[in-house]
């Protein structure tokens, strides 16, 4: 059987990213241009900012994902890029991008789902991973059960309700001064700490037993700060990062856990840049062991935003024939599983 080779796009935040994947599984190159150093210094992403620094880039990291993989670009059998969610500036560059090289090199354009991009990331290293399966998903925006159906089909289970769980960690190191981005920061700093140390509220959703909320506790934290300082006590730093660490990790792994058990899932997976946090995967570990359950996430480099992921999905997507029009448009609100391909006049190709 012919090699399928897609060259994949992803800017729908802060990474201007390409990478070519063959067969949906073999990554042949995978290229990511991070903007974190430029909006460190604002604290957080600038979304004007991001839009800018990816057409700057956008087009030397489409070459170099080529050159990587040693390809040129008629080698390549389809064209796939994120179309949503994310910052709707950022993710037009990929989006324009991605229709004039299909266009001009007259290939397929693909759109991909930012999040199920992220849910593909766990094929790349888990090659006999195949849905259905269940997926949590945790990254800067987004907190999502999902139960990946088939390849290309998806039924949400469980959502936050505010705060995403990577946002949730971005807002408490910038609180306690660890900086941007929030994640990585307080994983770091959270090994030196007390998870023990501070008893920072477990939400629960009345009603919804697999859904999330994280502002609760951001705001205990922000109030533990303030109480701190209004009785001039000291803040030990690391205990509030790993106790706040503790909290969000023993309700995500609770849910997902509940969740796979409740539906008699066997499968469980982790994706987006939350599944890279250190807490997290140990804890997953030891609860799908005492579970018996199979798990699987990415290593940190496909937890976070990256190109590969959107190439994966986009074989899978480019396999069922979702091939759409060269007037596909960004969806910075775009659903998962949902309103997937509304707003756009995505044509189907026969199987
Ligand atoms: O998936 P991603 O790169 O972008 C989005 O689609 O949002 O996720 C970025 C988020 C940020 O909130 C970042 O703080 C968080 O993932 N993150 C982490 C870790 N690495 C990245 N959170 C906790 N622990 C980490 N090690
Ligand atoms: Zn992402």
């Amino acid at each position: 059987m012919k090699d399928i080779l897609i060259l994949g796009i992803e800017t729908s935040c802060d990474e201007t990213a390409a990478a070519v994947v063959k067969n949906g599984r073999e990554v042949l190159s995978n290229v990511i241009f991070s903007q974190i150093d430029i909006h460190t210094l604002y604290g957080g992403v600038v979304p004007e900012i991001a839009s800018r620094k990816h057409i700057e880039k956008i087009n030397q990291v489409i070459e170099k994902s080529l050159e990587d993989a040693e390809i040129s670009l008629q080698e390549v059998d389809a064209v796939a890029v994120t179309y949503g969610p994310g910052l709707v500036g950022a993710l037009l560059v990929g989006v324009g991008t991605a229709k004039g090289i299909a266009y001009a090199a007259g290939k397929p354009l693909v759109a991909v789902h930012h999040i199920e991009g992220h849910i593909a990331a766990n094929y790349i290293e888990h090659q006999t991973l195949e849905p259905p399966f269940l997926c949590l998903v945790v990254s800067g925006g987004h907190t999502h059960l999902v139960r990946v159906e088939d390849y290309t089909s998806f039924e949400i289970i469980g959502r936050t309700h505010d705060d995403a769980a990577g946002e949730a960690f971005d807002k408490v190191a910038r609180a306690i001064g660890l900086g941007y981005p929030g994640g990585p920061k307080i994983d770091q700093a959270a090994k030196e700490g007390n998870p023990k140390a501070i008893d920072f509220p477990r939400a629960k959703i009345a009603d919804s037993a697999y859904d999330f909320s994280f502002s609760g506790v951001k705001s205990a934290v922000l109030n533990y700060l303030n109480q701190c300082e209004m009785k001039k006590l000291p803040v030990k730093r690391e205990d509030v990062a790993a106790s706040f660490q503790q909290a969000v990790v023993d309700v995500l792994v609770d849910h997902a856990v509940r969740a796979a058990g409740a539906l008699g899932e066997k499968k469980l997976a982790v994706a987006g840049g939350v599944a890279a946090n250190s807490c997290l995967r140990s804890a997953m570990e030891q609860a799908c062991k005492e579970n018996g359950l199979e798990l699987c996430y990415p290593s940190p480099v496909y937890c976070t935003d990256n190109a590969a992921m959107i190439a994966v999905q986009g074989y899978y997507e480019y396999k069922k024939g979702n091939i759409c029009d060269l007037d596909l448009n960004a969806i910075p609100n775009l659903k998962i599983g949902e309103d997937k391909f509304t707003g756009t006049n995505i044509s189907y190709l026969e199987k």
